[in-house]
């Protein structure tokens, strides 16, 4: 019986991994350009972790972490608690006042799978430690936008403050009244919600919870004033960038660390799974996991839906990853020669493949094809005795017969351009 993948886990094939190479090259770049470095963390951590940041009473941590429960050990579902974690263990703080870390790699979630929903997805991470300051809000954001601009997908940003412990406590209570109200016209985790985490409700998806809760109060309205001025500052910064945006009243986030600002990328191009990337300030988050009184935002991108979006435009192009140069040997004896002088290229440093089976020159040059090779080199027999070889340039198929190599004294060598990289070095056949 054939073993296949478990629900929710996907593999990435050729063919499609070359969409992911070009997505993270894209967005190591954008990091690079707002000067953020790589962190990689291990996929394991203690399970309070998690349940220390994201919060007890999440639908993350309450029913879809991966937990080896008799060790207390979970797979990460989110980049933000296992980056705090080692930013406090090695005291990245001190090394200096503002750390600005990415992270890209692999979560686990066990959600039902579904469109753009996966139990191992992978998230490109972007923290910034150490700054309270609004515009940095601002900053990470235009970060976000201008990654998910230059990839070509279009999302509306939508934004949000969730205020501070001094005003948010305050507000808990006037949404719980005005939901305790409706309750019972909730779906079945609202009603549930309404008891653990009732600001939670005003963000759900269903339908039937929307319209109760479309007349609910806004936070907005009750920000103290150290918020509502921070948000103003948010607004003029993103303002100030030329960074579009709308304001959500009801997005609060399914993760319990935020504080003040919170905000999504939205696509209308996914169904249910609207949100490309989310994140937020969480200020208090270091500190309550043992680390300096620091403040801290960022977002995460889910490469999944990123993928999907660009599957979906039709414009997308897949760059193949082709080799440079495609050895033909035809015959044994030019075959063996073939295998040592693909050898000396890759030393060489350019992408070489070659045949091993023996194959007429037809089927290599349809192999050569199929791996997108920039060049092939035909060495038959004869031309294997008089040290010269036939290059062929795959792009407008000219092929350059009496093509000699370095070293030969014969006709002067007519090489390619591309072919010049691998001319100048080449040394064996003399
Ligand atoms: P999150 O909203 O839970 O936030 O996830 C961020 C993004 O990860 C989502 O917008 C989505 O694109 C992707 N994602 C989440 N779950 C799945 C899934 N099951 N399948 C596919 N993609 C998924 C966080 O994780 C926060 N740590 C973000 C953050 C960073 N806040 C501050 N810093």
């Amino acid at each position: 019986m054939k073993i296949t993948a478990l629900n929710g886990f996907k593999d990435i094939v050729p063919g499609e991994v070359e969409l992911w190479q070009q997505v993270e090259d894209t967005a190591r770049d954008i990091f690079a350009r707002f000067n953020f470095s790589e962190i990689r963390m291990p996929i394991l951590e203690k399970t309070d972790l998690f349940a220390r940041s994201i919060g007890e009473a999440t639908d993350i941590v309450e029913k879809e972490m991966y937990t080896f429960v008799d060790k207390q050990i979970t797979m990460r579902p989110e980049a933000t608690a296992s980056l705090l974690r080692a930013y406090i263990q090695h005291g990245l703080h001190v090394q200096k006042p503002v750390q600005r870390l990415f992270t890209i790699g692999p979560m686990f979630r066990h959600e039902r799978p579904q469109k753009g929903r996966l139990r191992q997805f992978h998230q490109m991470d972007a923290e910034v430690l150490g700054t309270p300051n609004p515009r940095v809000d601002a900053e990470v954001m235009a970060m976000g936008a201008m990654l998910l601009k230059e990839l070509g997908i279009n999302v509306s940003l939508e934004m949000n403050s969730l205020g501070c412990p001094v005003c948010r406590p305050g507000f808990r209570e006037t949404p719980l009244t005005f939901i305790e109200d409706r309750k019972d016209a909730l779906c079945d985790d609202c009603a549930r919600r309404s008891k653990t985490n009732p600001l939670r409700v005003l963000d759900c998806k269903n339908p039937k919870c929307r319209e109760q809760v479309e007349e609910a109060p806004s936070i907005l309205e009750h920000l103290c004033n150290d918020c509502d001025e921070h948000f103003e500052a948010v607004q003029k910064g993103l303002q100030q960038l030329g960074v579009q945006y709308s304001l959500n009243k009801f997005m609060v986030r399914g993760l319990d660390y935020y504080t003040r600002t919170t905000f999504e990328f939205i696509t209308k191009d996914l169904g249910a799974q609207a949100a490309v990337g989310a994140g937020g300030r969480y200020d208090g988050l270091v500190e309550k996991l043992g680390g300096p009184k620091v403040p801290g935002i960022g977002f995460a991108i889910g490469m999944e839906r990123l993928v999907l979006l660009l599957q979906q435009q039709e414009e997308t192009e897949i760059e193949p990853n082709g080799i440079d140069i495609f050895v033909a040997g035809l015959g044994e004896k030019a075959s063996e020669f073939a295998f040592s002088l693909v050898h000396s290229l890759r030393q060489q440093g350019m992408h070489t493949a070659m045949d091993h089976e023996g194959r007429s020159l037809k089927s290599q040059m349809k192999q050569a094809n199929k791996v997108h090779a920039g060049y092939v080199l035909i060495i038959g027999e004869n031309e294997l005795d008089q040290g010269q070889a036939m290059l062929r340039n795959m792009e407008n198929l000219a092929t350059s017969h009496g093509w000699r190599w370095p070293g030969y004294q014969g006709r002067r060598r007519r090489c390619p351009s591309r072919a010049a990289l691998f001319c100048a070095g080449f040394k064996l056949w003399k």
